[in-house]
């Protein structure tokens, strides 16, 4: 049962806050700003947070909280926006005349219990235009900086505290400690989250939920559906029946590895696996618009899924479940707290069950990235499993800009193959949150031995991230990409530039299209 909730107010710090209450090892679970009191009365929590988030409280549609949940007699942590939402129920908020943003350090006035342990100066990350002013009625300052007068406050008494820094970024290092003193000394939270003990739980939980039947799966190679299959696998043997669909558009040896990797490793009895490649080839013929591809794409894969599906059923009637690699944020409602209706990922493989009449069986929906990957060395995944960059669902055909051909989605796995290889032999490919090679139908003009030639251009990205919201460009040795780049012009037919990507996220995207 949860201990903590974190009040969404908007969702990138909401769910880092959220972690690292987990981290802590205590059960949290984020919930949407416009949560009825009804509801938190049920959840029952042991303490509140109110998570920061990017508006003001001054924009006449930004987030409210009842004054209510300020009465329940639960602790409660208002952050940055939190803070302020308190201020504006006891007393003023200011719209800064500055914007802070960056580093910061406080003078800490009263450690109270809240700061406990921290020396009286310290560094703390701020990211806000408006101010806590005046201070609200029976509150007490607990640290200011010279530009922020209350950076911290309590009212101990009710159990209510702020802070205007983010204590849930690294750039604030005391930042665990506060929240630790919140979660344990003021809320009187218990550790009652960690992974370890967790794949026993869910392995018994699907075998309650499956009892008799089979469940079909979607097994893409990648971690979530591979770690989620396991768990399955687990708990029902070879009533689990995983189809890999094959579009083609997939990297060069996938198919064989993930194949082999499912069979030799997992040992999973019923693997299907479905060359569907001339279709997609087929139906992608002369599309350009990346939307378009992403579109065809999806609606083609639902297709065969349910074809294979049918035919399965036929033989397996038992067959009532539909297993899927969902993971936490994938369905916790959106980044914008003004929508308020549950953002789904358009992942096509989220949509697939509304046309199956089949129960969604989702063992890792309650789960971070970090926590699947925790969850995959406890199963004993093979580690190029558990650490394999992300790869999109539409795979090559938005990395290949412009129309998809045979032609180019060869020359693209040979090169994106090369780039891997070195990668990993450098030690590199684990350093990076993602790295690929995208084909640029352009072609450029080049020399190869005496003849001049007029060949594609590839480019190389590979990124640094942590949750692939914001990413950066990643510095690999000029060694290196020196390697590459030679490699893949001497190896691959019909390239002759090689170009590094130095675009950060944003403005650019990680994927091309
Ligand atoms: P962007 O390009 O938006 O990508 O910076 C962020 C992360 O999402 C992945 N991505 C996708 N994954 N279907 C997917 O399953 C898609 O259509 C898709 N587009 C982007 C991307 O690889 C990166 O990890």
């Amino acid at each position: 049962m949860t201990q903590i909730i974190v009040i969404n107010f908007g969702s990138q710090v909401a769910h880092l806050i959220n972690r690292r209450v987990r981290e802590l090892g205590v059960h949290s679970d984020l919930v949407p700003f416009n949560i009825s009191i009804e509801k938190i009365k049920k959840l029952n929590p042991k303490g509140i947070i109110l998570s920061g988030g990017p508006t003001s409280v001054y924009d006449k549609n930004s987030p409210r909280i009842a004054k209510k949940i300020l009465e329940l007699n639960i602790p409660i942590l208002g952050i940055c926006y939190g803070l302020q939402l308190i201020g504006k129920h006891y007393g003023k908020v200011f719209p800064g005349k500055l914007k802070e943003y960056g580093k910061k350090q406080i003078s800490i006035r009263k450690n109270g219990v809240l700061l406990k342990n921290l020396k009286k100066k310290q560094q703390v990350w701020m990211s806000h235009g408006d101010l806590v002013k005046t201070l609200p009625k029976d509150f007490e300052i607990l640290a200011k900086t010279d530009t922020c007068p209350i950076a911290a406050m309590e009212n101990s008494a009710r159990k209510i505290y702020g802070l205007q820094f983010h204590p849930e970024v690294v750039h604030t290092p005391k930042g665990m400690q506060i929240l630790k003193n919140f979660v344990f000394d003021i809320c009187k939270a218990k550790k009652d989250w960690s992974i370890g003990n967790l794949a026993a739980k869910l392995i018994d939980g699907i075998k309650n939920e499956v009892g008799d039947n089979a469940v079909i799966m979607g097994t893409s190679g990648g971690v979530d559906s591979s770690v989620a299959a396991t768990l399955i696998h687990e708990a029902i043997g070879k009533k689990l029946h995983c189809v890999f669909i094959d579009h083609g558009l997939i990297r060069k040896g996938e198919a064989k590895g993930v194949m082999k990797r499912y069979k030799k490793n997992l040992k999973f009895e019923n693997l299907y696996f479905v060359d569907s490649s001339k279709i997609f080839l087929k139906r992608l013929k002369g599309i350009v618009n990346p939307e378009e591809k992403r579109k065809i794409i999806g609606h083609t894969f639902i297709e065969i899924f349910e074809k294979k599906e049918r035919k399965l059923k036929r033989k397996y009637p038992n067959i009532k479940f539909l297993g899927q690699g969902t993971i936490y944020p994938d369905r916790i409602e959106s980044a914008q707290p003004s929508k308020t209706a549950s953002k789904i990922k358009s992942h096509h493989n989220v949509t697939l069950p509304e046309k199956m009449k089949l129960k969604v069986l989702e063992p890792l929906k309650e789960l971070y990235k970090d926590e699947v990957r925790e969850l995959g060395e406890k199963l004993n995944l093979p580690k190029e499993i558990i650490y394999r960059h992300p790869f999109p669902g539409p795979g090559l055909a938005i990395r290949i800009l412009g129309e998809i051909t045979q032609e180019r989605i060869e020359i693209l796995k040979d090169a994106d193959a090369i780039f891997m290889e070195e990668l990993m032999k450098a030690n590199y490919y684990g350093k990076v949150w993602q790295a690929l090679a995208a084909l640029f139908p352009v072609k450029t003009v080049g020399v190869k031995g005496d003849a001049r030639t007029y060949e594609y251009v590839i480019s190389l990205r590979a990124v640094t991230s942590k949750d692939a919201m914001t990413a950066d460009w990643a510095r690999l040795p000029n060694t290196l990409l020196e390697k590459i780049s030679s490699r893949i012009l001497n190896e691959v037919d019909g390239v002759n530039r090689v170009v590094y990507d130095i675009s950060q996220k944003p403005p650019a995207t990680i994927e091309y299209e």
